[in-house]
């Protein structure tokens, strides 16, 4: 079908590689065109948006769905928190965030202004940190949000690096879209900056080793920058910036008060970065784990498996901390992939400029008699529903599972956290009966009177069972029994359980047949949640 091989989201206008694998290539558009559309898509929408015929759009979803990339909800397609691994992947690989965000936050918290880090991707700028204050006029990107370079403090620092093919390109953007359409995290530009300016501004920015950006986005918006670099190679490891708002500071005051404090806190993350220890690999994907989750999945599906979209997948997430940098043969190890499979998952994501391939960088160890040529991911990987799906919280991570929950047991579901000796709820499934327990998100309860709260509150009995079974609590006739869900740091951040009528279950009955799927349901979000919460502050309620 015509429409569906000239399918192409790479960004400059490249033939497509003969080797190209077509079906990752048409999962990755799937993907762009979700984001684009703000997560959610009907199948015929999916189908319009992609031109893809409708069978093949039905397969590429049901086998992004089987990885936990998207989510069936009734008849639409909706992005799913498990796609941030990939841009998690890119995320530890770099392991800037690991290394300077605690810094980050203690400068925010100091100044009491948001500070963002960002690192150049072509003529652009992404953010791979944001520690922001919650105010009401201002407006705040995202990790992974991209941003035209000229219209940013860090845009004309990274430029002062860029080579005259980087200027080309740039210029040529500029041309093309001088509205900046293909930003869609900033508003339209309105006065347009000559190139000129820009160009003069990088090298301003050259000389001064810092660069401001007075109101270039939006009216109010205000920052100051400064290059942190990379001590190995003394290029611009990323740019960490000061972000206010004009009814605070200046530009210009933002120059003079706020920039001596953020060269020295850069100071301080230029030393943190000499004085890192050495990554340590984190484990990566396990390819014997891959294999047979890929033959289930064959298994189970039957034709709407796309297994070349799967494996392609799995060819991202072999990357991660120590593993920045990968020759095939250990993209191949890592994923238990064929080398020829590896190498033409290699090639569409090079194509598609999620990955670059060079000679191993020198800091690394060259081993003799292997070959040098690396695979490492670019900063475009978070382009893959990073930012939206960075937006999330635990309730709306635990929405669907809940919800699923409900439909099997015929019973309703919650969520709820402590706050102080009360419980609130904040995420509820009703049961699809007519006499269902009746509670709405937002209720609070006295924490000792329910299953939720006995869980959260850490009761020795329950914590040692892992429960809380309650009879005739809050309400006569009612029982309930609660489970814990942890962060990834292990901490109990929230209870789940479910609710219902005594005279429906006994006590027992609960235990047998409820708790396994509360516990299946607590384990799913608390999975999504570690995915979600790598990088980012999930919000928990
Ligand atoms: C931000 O972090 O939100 C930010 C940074 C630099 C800018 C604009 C916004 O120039």
């Amino acid at each position: 079908m015509p429409a569906e091989t000239s399918l192409d989201d790479a960004p400059a206008g490249a033939a497509v590689p003969a080797e190209a694998v077509a079906p990752l290539m048409r999962g990755i558009t799937v993907l762009n065109r979700l984001t684009e559309a703000g997560g959610t898509l009907s199948p015929s929408g999916l189908e319009r948006a992609t031109g893809l015929a409708r069978a093949t759009v039905d397969r590429i979803t049901a086998t992004l769905a089987r990885m936990g990339y998207v989510r069936l909800d009734g008849r639409d397609v909706v992005l799913a928190p498990r796609l941030m691994e990939l841009g998690n992947a890119y995320l530890a690989a770099l392991r800037l965030p690991d290394l300077l965000a605690a810094r980050a936050d203690a400068l925010a918290d100091e100044l009491d202004e948001s500070v963002s880090l960002a690192v150049g991707d072509r003529d652009g700028i992404r953010f791979i940190h944001q520690a922001t204050r919650r105010r009401a006029m201002s407006l705040s990107f995202r990790i992974g949000d991209l941003l035209p370079a000229e219209r940013t403090a860090p845009g004309p620092l990274f430029a002062s690096e860029w080579t005259e093919e980087d200027w080309r390109g740039w210029r040529a953007r500029r041309a093309a879209d001088p509205e900046d359409r293909g930003f869609p995290a900033v508003p339209p530009r309105e006065r347009g900056g000559t190139d000129g300016e820009f160009e003069a501004r990088a090298a301003q920015a050259r000389s001064d080793g810092w660069a401001l950006d007075d109101e270039l986005i939006e009216a109010g918006l205000v920052a100051v920058s400064v290059p942190v670099r990379d001590p190995a190679t003394g290029r611009i490891a990323c740019v960490a910036s000061v972000v206010s708002h004009t009814s605070r500071h200046t530009a210009a005051d933002l120059r003079d008060t706020l920039l001596p404090r953020l060269r020295s806190a850069v100071a301080d993350m230029e030393r943190a970065l000499r004085d890192a220890p050495a990554a340590r690999p984190a484990p990566g994907p396990q390819p014997s784990g891959l294999a047979a989750w890929t033959g289930a999945s064959k298994q189970e599906l039957g034709r709407e498996f796309v297994e070349s979209l799967a494996r392609g997948l799995t060819v991202l997430t072999a990357f991660g901390e120590g593993r920045a940098a990968l020759t095939l043969t250990e993209v191949a190890r890592a994923t238990g992939l064929a080398r020829a499979t590896a190498r033409r998952a290699l090639i569409t994501y090079e194509h598609l400029g999620l990955v670059v391939s060079g000679p191993r960088p020198a800091a690394e160890p060259r081993p003799a008699g292997i070959p040098h040529r690396v695979f490492v991911l670019t900063p475009r990987v978070l382009s893959l529903g990073f930012p939206l799906l960075s937006r999330t919280s635990l309730p709306r991570i635990a929405g669907p599972h809940l919800a699923d929950l409900a439909a099997r047991v015929h019973e309703s579901a919650s969520l709820a956290v402590l706050t102080g000796d009360e419980i609130q709820y904040t995420a509820r499934a009703a049961a699809d009966r007519v006499m269902s327990v009746d509670i709405t998100v937002g209720t609070r309860l006295p924490a000792a009177a329910t299953s939720l709260g006995r869980v959260l509150l850490a009761d020795p009995e329950t914590t040692a069972r892992g429960y809380a079974l309650l009879d005739e609590e809050w309400e006569e006739g009612l029982r309930s029994i609660a489970v814990p869900v942890h962060d990834r740091t292990g901490r109990v951040v929230a209870a789940a359980n479910v609710a219902l009528h005594a005279a429906r279950r006994t006590a027992e009955e609960c235990v047998r047949d409820i708790l396994p799927e509360l516990r299946a349901t607590a384990g799913r979000i608390e999975g999504e949640m570690a995915v979600a919460g790598r990088f980012v502050r999930v919000a928990l309620h």
